[in-house]
């Protein structure tokens, strides 16, 4: 049983810089056709200079292999139309963070004032500039996604010429705010499919699945599963793979993140191919992105999987996989472009 997939994107993705680009880079660059690359570094990408930079020493890193990264800024209320206009062909999306919610976000939006934040809104809808949000309120912490559903759902209205990417959703609340507004799509992540807050915390803690936004209840698993198996158009594989060294994990104050880049592909074949939906995977992974996403260019690869054993890395360089050590069902046997 073998499959093939044409043109795998990953719709949300850290690549860090400096010598963790230079391992992680390459992870996703040989079995991905592209990815969005999130701006969160420190400090974050907001000028034309740093995205422009970050994109080379990203290609640099990732050598011969066919692979775009699509660049994001980090949203700022203060970008001018005049200064969009002049990145516009350099970016693919801006990434807006909630102050201090997440790794490096301190700079984000407090507060959301439509007013603040209508220039730059308006502009980014006449530009056709995709929105993508990491959506958690400073709230309790398993509330915080359904909290936020209520400003994806102001800024929706607000801006109906947006598109408006709903980052990593992880709860029923939020699938169920797809289909109310033609504007709103979503990412969702490997982990998000597949583990609950349980495997997080409820036996030993398990700091490689620790992220944000924190894994929820099975019933939030069940309707993310619901939509990405059935390849619902709305929504789009985004892995948020997240590496951090390995002490900064397993240690007190666990950064936040999972490293899922190099077994994303062979866990999502087994996900959907166990729930008899392996013929929506092209959607989820690819074709869903290349539409909502109708400006990207996506260069030509396709990766062939087979149900053949892969023993996961214990590491990759500093950083721990989820899944480390163990064998998953399917191995990635050929890669073309
Ligand atoms: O778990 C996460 N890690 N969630 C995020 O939103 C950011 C990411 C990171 O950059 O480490
Ligand atoms: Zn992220």
């Amino acid at each position: 049983m073998s499959i093939t997939i044409n043109q795998p994107l990953d719709m949300h993705l850290h690549l860090r810089d400096k010598a963790m680009l230079k391992t992680v880079g390459p992870l996703s660059s040989a079995s991905f056709s592209g990815a969005i690359i999130m701006p969160n570094l420190v400090p974050p990408v907001s000028t034309k200079e740093e995205l422009i930079a970050y994109k080379s020493r990203i290609i640099e890193a990732c050598g011969e292999d066919t692979f775009t990264p699509y660049m994001t800024l980090f949203f700022k209320p203060s970008y001018t139309k005049e200064f969009l206009k002049s990145v516009k062909d350099e970016l693919t999306a801006i990434k807006l963070y909630p102050a201090g919610i997440t790794t490096n976000s301190e700079g984000g939006v407090s507060g959301f004032d439509v007013n603040e934040l209508r220039p730059t809104l308006d502009a980014m809808s006449e530009l056709e500039i995709p929105l993508c949000i990491h959506g958690e309120t400073n709230g309790f912490v398993m509330d915080r996604e359904a909290e936020f559903v209520s400003i994806y759902e102001m800024l929706a209205s607000n801006f109906p010429k947006l598109k408006i990417i709903m980052e990593h959703i992880t709860t029923r609340e939020s699938v169920e705010a797809l289909d109310k507004f033609d504007n709103l799509y979503a990412t969702i992540t490997l982990h998000h499919l597949l583990i609950t807050l349980d495997d997080v915390a409820g036996g030993m803690l398990q700091p490689h699945l620790f992220c944000k936004p924190i894994a929820k209840r099975p019933e939030d698993r069940e309707a993310l599963r619901r939509v990405a198996l059935e390849g619902h158009p709305k929504v789009m594989f985004g892995s948020d793979s997240a590496p951090h060294p390995q002490h900064t994990k397993e240690s007190c104050g666990c950064a936040a993140g999972v490293f899922t880049a190099p077994i994303a592909l062979q866990v999502l074949a087994e996900l959907f191919e166990g729930h008899s939906t392996i013929e929506n995977l092209q959607a989820f992974v690819s074709n869903n992105a290349k539409a909502i996403y109708n400006h990207i260019k996506v260069p030509h690869k396709t990766v062939t999987l087979e149900k053949k054993p892969f023993i996961v890395p214990a590491k990759y360089g500093d950083v721990v996989p989820m899944y480390a050590s163990e064998t998953l069902a399917y191995s990635i046997v050929n890669i073309q472009g």
